[in-house]
Parts: structure tokens; sequence; C-alpha cells
């Protein structure tokens, strides 16, 4: 388990200042995949490289199984780094050696013995599937290969905690699905808990628990995936389920309903239409599977303003759906009613 309480850090370069990560609060759970989104320069690097202490916090604490790791030192400290993998988007092999030798490295430093090391090598590749590949240098191998080998080489010091920054994002989606695939994998097979960043809505519908979404230095949002779905003007479901803005008219409400598992298999546009016959006119939606349930977002628009809809919105809610109505009464922020600004959508 990873806890982030009160994290700041602040970057001082020739008198300037900047506060990459600023006052961040973050639970990632044991044996969960995190994943954190948000647009460049949101401080999602700085946020994982304060949790294995790559970067110093400024102020606030960074707890991995219970241990404040800022408070460590020395030997302490190198021990528990050992605990926590890291992948990056480059891989960072070294490429005078071989497949096995660039995994035999981090033992090395360990002070692991030779024939002990020969034989966690080999172990390791054949985790990540690739024995055939050990006397391979990395530029004899593909880019999801050497992310391969950037994963056994994170995973010698058996650790409890995988980080992981963008390391799909130099992979085509074919070699990508592939990789997410095998983390997966290693999270349910070795109970890993892994953090990732990423800027891709894929990663965070294939493999994410829980996500959190950063701006300036802070998380704006954060929770279960399936919770952020169902909750009104979560930016996460704006990413997963991208909706244009909606085009609101007179005499009529726009609805975006969010629906899953059980509820997914119920006509519930057509039972509002049998119970209050009227025309419900569905302007766009999709269904996608996450987490291995399925989970969709529909926009329908009923006649008639949100006021006189009370009765049909309840019905709506009662059925189990969540329900975001648009340019509701009272919501200067029309049109539109979202706080959907071109500023504040999701990710790039
Ligand atoms: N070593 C550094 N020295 C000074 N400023 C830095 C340093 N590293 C990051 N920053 C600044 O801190 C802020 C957060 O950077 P960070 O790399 O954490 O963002 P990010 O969310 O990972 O962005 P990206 O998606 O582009 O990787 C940015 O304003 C960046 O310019
Ligand atoms: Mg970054």
């Amino acid at each position: 388990m990873i806890q982030i309480e009160k994290l700041r850090k602040v970057y001082r370069t020739r008198g300037r200042e900047v506060t990459a990560v600023d006052g961040v609060d973050l639970t990632v759970r044991e044996g969960e995949v995190f994943g954190v989104l948000g647009r460049s320069g949101a401080g999602k690097s700085t946020l994982l490289r304060c949790v294995n202490l790559l970067e110093r916090p400024d102020a606030g604490r960074v707890l991995v199984d219970g241990q404040d790791l800022p408070a460590l030192s020395g030997g302490e400290l190198r021990r528990a780094r050992q605990r926590i993998g890291m992948i990056h988007q480059h891989f960072g092999l070294l490429s005078s050696r071989t497949v096995a030798g660039n995994v035999a490295f981090p033992l090395e430093v360990m002070g692991v013995p030779r024939a002990e090391r020969a034989e966690r090598v080999a172990e390791l590749l054949e985790l990540v599937g690739l024995t055939e590949h050990a006397r391979a240098y990395p530029a004899q191998i593909s880019g999801g290969q050497k992310q391969r080998v950037g994963i056994a080489r994170a995973l010698a010091g058996r650790p409890k905690v995988l980080l992981s920054d963008e390391a799909t994002s130099a992979l085509d989606p074919e070699t990508t699905a592939s990789i997410l695939e095998l983390l997966r994998d290693l999270n349910r097979r070795l109970g890993l808990t892994i953090l990732l960043i990423t800027h891709e809505m894929d990663v965070v519908k294939r493999i994410c628990d829980s996500a959190a979404i950063m701006r300036d230095g802070r998380v704006v949002e954060s929770g279960p995936v399936r919770e952020l779905l169902l909750r009104p003007g979560s930016e996460l479901a704006r990413g997963l389920f991208p909706l244009p803005e909606p085009v609101l008219r007179d005499g009529t409400t726009v609805v975006d309903v969010t629906f899953e598992g059980d509820s997914a298999d119920r006509p519930f546009v057509s039972t509002l239409a049998r119970t209050y016959s009227i025309d419900v006119n569905i302007l766009g939606g999709a269904v996608e599977e996450i987490g291995g349930t399925r989970i969709g977002r529909l926009r329908i628009e009923l006649p008639g303003e949100p006021d006189v809809n009370a009765a049909q919105l309840a019905h709506l809610r009662e059925a189990g759906l969540a329900v975001e109505v648009h340019g509701a009464a009272g919501d200067p922020a029309a049109p539109g009613g979202t706080p959907a600004t071109e500023e504040e959508a999701p990710v790039s």
C-alpha cells in the first residue's frame, strides 16, 4: 500500500519557483493498479519520483507498506527502495549488455552472488516471456521486448510496488495491449501494487482499478474507476466516454445517463418512453468493458424543460442509473451546464 499525505514539491531554479506537487493526498491500496492522469506539466512524474525518493519532497509523507520513506536514511532507505521497481517510457537499457545482462545489473548492484543471480535472471526472463532472447542485445529486439526487459529489471529486487511513468507511450497499440496484459498478470500473480502514469484512456480502461486526475500539482479527482464513472461531472467519465458539448434547445432536457453491470442489460430508454408516453431522442453514447464490467454512457433528450421532467429523472435514478442533467435551471454556466470547457477537458 502507498499512502501519500500532504505531499509538496517545489523546484527552485535561478530564482524561479515551480510548485510541481501542491498538497497531494492519495492512497493506493495493496494489490491494485492505480492510474494517474493529467496534462503535461501537471506534476505526475514529480509525484511518482517522490514515491521512490528520486525527488525529496519539501513537505508531507510517503508511506510504502507503512514505512515513511522520507524519514529513512542510508542503508534503510536503500533497502526500502529495492522494494519499489520503476519502468519508463524510454526503457533505459544498457546497449552494451545483453537482455540477460541488463536484468542482472540491479542484482549485481544489490550484491547477489553469481550463481543465485543467474538463476534469478532466468526466472525473471521467464516471467516476462523473454527466455529465448536472453543473449540478444537491446538493438536486436523490438520496443515491446525492450519494455519487457525493463519490467524484468524492475522486478529484480522482488518489489511490492511497481511505478510506471508512461511505460507504453512509445509503443504501438497492439504492443501496448500485450504489455498491459503482462502488467495485469504480474499484478495478480505477484500481488504487485502498480502506480502508473498515463495519458492513454485505453490504459485506464484495460487495467486500472482506481485513478486520479492531476492538474497544476493537485489531485482534482480520485477513486475507484467505477465510482468515478458514475459520479456526475467526473472528468474521467468525460475522458473515457467522450461526447461533444451538448447542444441545448429550448423546451427539451439533455441528460447523460451512466449505467453499469445489471442496469446495462435493461432497456431503460424504451421503459422510460413507454412509462411516460414520451419520445426519447438518443444523441450519442458508448458502451465499454471496464475492469470486467460493462459500463456505458448515453446522452438522451427528453421533451420539456428539466423542471417538468422531475418524475422522469427520478425514474432513471431509481433504476440505478447515474444521471447528469445539462443546463439544469439555476446553473448559469450554461450552455452546457457542465464545466467541460476546453481548458478543463481531462487529458490530451
Ligand atoms: N527538475 C526540475 N527542475 C525544475 N522544474 C521542474 C523539474 N522537473 C519538473 N519541473 C516542473 O514541474 C512541473 C511538473 O512537472 P512534471 O514533470 O512532474 O509534469 P508531468 O505531469 O509529468 O508532465 P508530462 O506529462 O509532460 O510528463 C512542470 O512545471 C515542470 O516544468
Ligand atoms: Mg511526466
